[in-house]
């Protein structure tokens, strides 16, 4: 278990992440750093295709690494892009988060400015559909 939320390590990690993106359509890359309950942290960036359809945000294949390292519980989320506006998750990927993060959970957003933001993920999704919905659900 860890003490406490690496930022520093998480941005740092969520830069590194972001100079991998594969981003040749939208000349928008971005880095994402996850830390799971274990302490771990778990990188992705985004991976775009010809039909754009098949895109796949960094967000979406940072979660996706820890979750075949075998975590399933996470703490806290980066989001770093090299523009002057702060940028937070995109829909898909708030719901994404939503699956393995609790509602406090922190998600921030860092830059090249060294500027950050903080959101939880209630702030983001708030009503968000869980999982509990079909743990608690009527099997009809
Ligand atoms: N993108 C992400 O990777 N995460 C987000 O939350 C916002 C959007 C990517 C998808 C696409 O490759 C590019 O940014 C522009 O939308």
């Amino acid at each position: 278990m860890t003490t406490g939320i690496q930022w520093a390590e998480l941005a740092r990690a969520a830069q590194a992440a972001s100079e991998q993106a594969y981003a040749p359509y939208s000349k928008f890359p971005v880095g994402v750093a996850v830390q799971a309950s274990s302490g771990k942290i778990y990188t992705g960036c985004n991976v775009e295709n010809a039909s754009y359809g098949g895109t796949i945000c960094a967000e979406r294949n940072a979660i996706a690494a820890a979750i075949v390292a075998g975590e399933r519980q996470f703490i806290g989320l980066m989001v770093y892009t090299p523009q002057d506006q702060l940028t937070p998750p995109c829909g898909i990927c708030r719901q994404v988060i939503a699956e393995f993060f609790t509602p406090d959970s922190p998600v921030r957003s860092c830059n090249h400015l060294e500027q950050q933001q903080e959101w939880t993920l209630e702030q983001l999704l708030p009503s968000a559909f869980t999982p509990l919905f079909l743990a608690n659900s009527k099997k009809i």
